[in-house]
């Protein structure tokens, strides 16, 4: 699975059937390059693993946004996951149809929802009974119907990192399941509102499929029950988490293990299943590339400093996420020491520690397992500009993202005395 879109071909690493030095002496560096075929090969093997409930499979647009992953996706016959505005924006500007979107998040403000509602889109998955109220409140005044789905927290332990668990009863994230029938009993009565269904989604990066049993086993009693006393509740959405193998001794969930915990559980209840995968859709199938500026010795390890940092993929910085580090051209030398960017912070290295191919100025590295949440949580610290973006399929590279000018960066700014 690790390998599946790169490969050293006389010493050269390729994505599908294109050469990454290639696409960065084109495209230059800082370097996004996504594997098209990938994508679709991940979300055809979760819904055939899945197909014994035809799954709507709601890819998570936070996990990458560009527009033409969010297209990969939809031609694939995808709805979208969304948690702004900004999201159901791009969904849009991609085609997607509102009637596949659901929309989730903590915080949706009363023009979130406006907008949503005015789209038309399948559910809110509702994390307060406070929502419901403000979705109840905007809906009446546009004239329409808000479907619902309340976020339900299951107090379960994911086994993940602490920042992307989500379904334990110390998070923010939904609501605590004895308040749960309250809050659909109250939500029954609110004018413009239908209760669709019920939503959880305990976490990211699940590599052990047992916590979806247990979360399932939590709110099936709750869901029988809902569908019995309303015809509306047709949906039990799960979320997505589903783990990607960051590395070579790591095992991803694989679809098959997941639909084996899954399925019987979701078949008992015969509701619709909508799932909302992000990272094990399009983690592996993305890489930055990097171009080595210098090699400096420290007092006990060397620095490989390149031209990306902490701003193009905070993953290391942030979670100490793991992420493998490929030469572009093939060596079987090892340095040790730390991949790092010019950014002024000791935060800012893509690897820290490591055992590195022996590179020198001038070679690119390409950072595995970026393509979920590395770009997409990328910012312009340091007045970086954002980097470019490729999409690569078979023998055929696009430039699906420009990188950013120097222009971009001060776009949005004023000088004080010019304002009026
Ligand atoms: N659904 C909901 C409601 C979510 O909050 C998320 C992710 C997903 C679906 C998609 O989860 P996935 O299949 O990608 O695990 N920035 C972190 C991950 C944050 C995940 C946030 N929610 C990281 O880089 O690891």
């Amino acid at each position: 699975m690790m390998t599946a879109t790169t490969t050293y071909r006389n010493g050269q690493l390729f994505v599908e059937d294109v050469s990454v030095s290639a696409l960065a002496e084109r495209w230059g560096t800082p370097l996004y390059v996504y594997s098209r075929t990938m994508m679709g090969n991940q979300i055809r093997a979760l819904a055939g693993a899945m197909a014994a409930v035809k799954p709507l499979i709601c890819y998570s647009v936070k996990a990458n946004s560009n527009l033409a992953v969010i297209d990969t996706f939809l031609k694939e016959g995808a709805g979208l996951d969304i948690v702004s505005g900004g999201e159901l924006f791009r969904a849009r500007k991609a085609g997607a149809d509102p009637a596949r979107i659901v929309f989730a998040g903590v915080g949706k403000t009363q023009d979130e929802i406006e907008y949503a509602l005015k789209e038309g889109i399948l559910f809110f998955t509702v994390e307060s009974e406070s929502e419901a109220v403000r979705i109840s409140d905007c809906a009446r005044r546009l004239g329409v119907v808000g479907r619902i789905a309340f976020r339900v927290n299951p107090d379960v332990d994911p086994q993940t990192h602490k920042y992307i668990s989500t379904g334990k009863k110390e998070n923010k994230f939904g609501l605590d399941l004895n308040r749960a029938a309250a809050a659909y009993a109250q939500a029954a009565r609110l004018p413009n509102i239908e209760l669709a269904g019920l939503h959880i989604h305990i976490g990211s990066q699940l590599l052990n499929p047992q916590p979806y049993a247990e979360a399932l086993d939590k709110i099936s009693g709750l869901c029988r029950d809902l569908k019995v006393r309303h015809a509306s509740f047709q949906y039990l959405d799960i979320g997505g988490g589903l783990g990607i193998d960051y590395k070579p001794e790591q095992q991803a969930l694989e679809p098959a293990q997941f639909a084996a915990v899954v399925l019987p559980r979701l078949q008992a209840l015969g509701l619709k299943v909508v799932l909302e995968p992000g990272r094990s859709l399009v983690g592996n199938a993305g890489f930055l590339v990097a171009r080595v500026e210098y090699v400096k010795p420290g007092y006990d390890k060397q620095f490989v400093v390149i031209d990306a940092a902490m701003n193009d993929l905070i993953r290391p910085a942030l979670y100490q996420a793991h992420h493998e580090i490929l030469a572009v051209r093939e060596t079987a030398d090892r340095i040790t020491g730390d991949l790092v960017g010019p950014i002024c912070e000791s935060g800012d290295f893509l690897a820290a520690d490591r055992e590195l191919p022996a590179v020198g100025p001038g070679d690119y590295v390409a950072v595995r397992s970026a393509g979920a949440y590395g770009f997409s949580m990328s910012s312009n610290y340091n007045s970086r500009r954002r980097a470019a973006e490729v999409m690569v399929e078979g023998g055929r590279a696009e430039l699906i993202r420009a990188r950013e000018t120097w222009d971009d960066l001060i776009r949005n700014e004023t000088m004080f005395e010019r304002r009026g």
